[in-house]
């Protein structure tokens, strides 16, 4: 099948054969138990209709984005969306994009019952394909955070959609999204199989394959922020997965041109302030990073820069430079860096200082 037909295979599917995130076949949408206590009242204030078309995987709200403008790709029914306008507030705005009208139908049906209910109107909805984000009429370099949940697995180009979000994100801002990622590259029948590409399954890339995506497109150092795996509950769809195994997880992809592809010792550290809101002892950057406030906290050059030209900067004390090498930062593993599911020991994937944080949830 070439790639204009699973497009429209994905549009059918996401359009017209699911109805509600209890049709999926796989536990890829975790239930609403598993949102953190914080999100829960936002979460309450979506109306129905577009909590129950939610077809993510995980959870696309990373702090301090008050003011910021915010991209969202594959936004379907828009419930990220509406999450995102109350955490941007009314100085901020955020832009969803998707490609399948009756997903976006649901979403622009109920803008009006947020904005109300907000207070205000930070919200746009726009048609179109991520792969082709330069048609839309979105300024380079003019958003502080792209999130997705759950979409990039489902493009026929993933390259194409890494090369718009590094145009459309100003240095320093971040991509921060949720996908299935497989323990392993599927077979082409697996690969073209409607089910499984429609699931989020078919079309995951090995976890490797991701990395060496990411980096081609510029972002050298991919950061995991959590992980879980994923039960496909289908047994026919089981069956014919054999022994691949799939994985939910979140990266964060930072756009900073100067990061290395290693973690590399200058002898940095950074000091948590403990002043961001909802982690006053302790901020959870990454799943290798878990920083207590007010420790002197020994970092490689990458992830000094990541703390130190984001919007996360006002928030730390930064000691050292870049005026001394040490080497290589140990413990800069390759092997599968997610938890659970997995048959061998399990070590961390490029990131110092690793303390791992354990699972994740949507
Ligand atoms: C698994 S659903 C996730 C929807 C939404 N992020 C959520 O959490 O509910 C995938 C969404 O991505 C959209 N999508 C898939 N491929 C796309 C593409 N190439 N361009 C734009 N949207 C796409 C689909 O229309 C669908 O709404």
């Amino acid at each position: 099948m070439e790639s204009g037909a699973m497009q429209e295979l994905v549009q059918a599917y996401y359009g017209q054969e699911l109805q509600s995130t209890a049709d999926l076949r796989t536990s890829a949408c975790c239930d609403a138990d598993a949102v953190p206590a914080w999100l829960k009242p936002l979460l309450a204030r979506v109306h129905p209709e577009v909590s129950s078309r939610y077809y993510g995987c995980g959870l696309v709200c990373p702090p301090l984005l008050e003011g910021c403008r915010v991209l969202d790709l594959g936004c379907g029914t828009g419930r990220d969306v509406v999450l995102l306008s109350q955490l941007v507030g009314a100085t901020g705005e955020v832009v969803g994009v998707d490609m399948t009208p009756e997903q976006l139908a649901v979403a622009h049906r109920h803008q009006g019952f947020h904005a109300e209910q907000f207070g205000f109107s930070n919200v746009r909805f726009l048609e179109g394909h991520i792969e082709q984000l330069e048609a839309l009429d979105l300024e380079p370099a003019s958003f502080d955070v792209i999130v997705s949940n759950c979409v990039l697995n489902l493009s026929t180009d993933k390259p194409a959609v890494l090369r718009g979000v590094q145009r459309l994100l100003r240095p320093g801002g971040e991509f921060y999204f949720s996908d299935v990622y497989a323990d392993r590259r599927l077979p082409e029948p697996l690969r073209r199989h409607p089910v499984l590409y429609g699931e989020c399954l078919g079309g995951a890339l090995y976890w490797n394959d991701f990395l060496r995506l990411a980096r081609a497109a510029g972002f050298a150092d991919p950061r995991l922020v959590s992980d879980r795996p994923l039960e496909v509950t289908d047994p026919e769809l089981a069956a014919l997965l054999g022994e691949a195994r799939f994985f939910s997880a979140t990266y964060r992809l930072f756009q900073i041109p100067e990061l290395e592809d290693a973690c590399e010792d200058h002898g940095q550290a950074v000091i948590y302030r403990g002043t961001i809101p909802g982690s006053p002892s302790r901020f959870e950057f990454d799943k290798h990073h878990s920083l207590e406030a007010g420790r002197v906290f020994p970092v490689c050059g990458n992830t000094w820069r990541m703390l130190q030209q984001t919007r996360f900067a006002a928030h730390f004390s930064f000691i050292g430079d870049f005026e001394r090498h040490y080497g290589l930062y140990e413990g800069c593993g390759s092997s599968l860096p997610f938890d659970g599911g997995a048959r061998s020991a399990l070590h961390s994937s490029g990131s110092d200082n690793a303390t791992t944080a354990g699972g994740s949830c949507c």
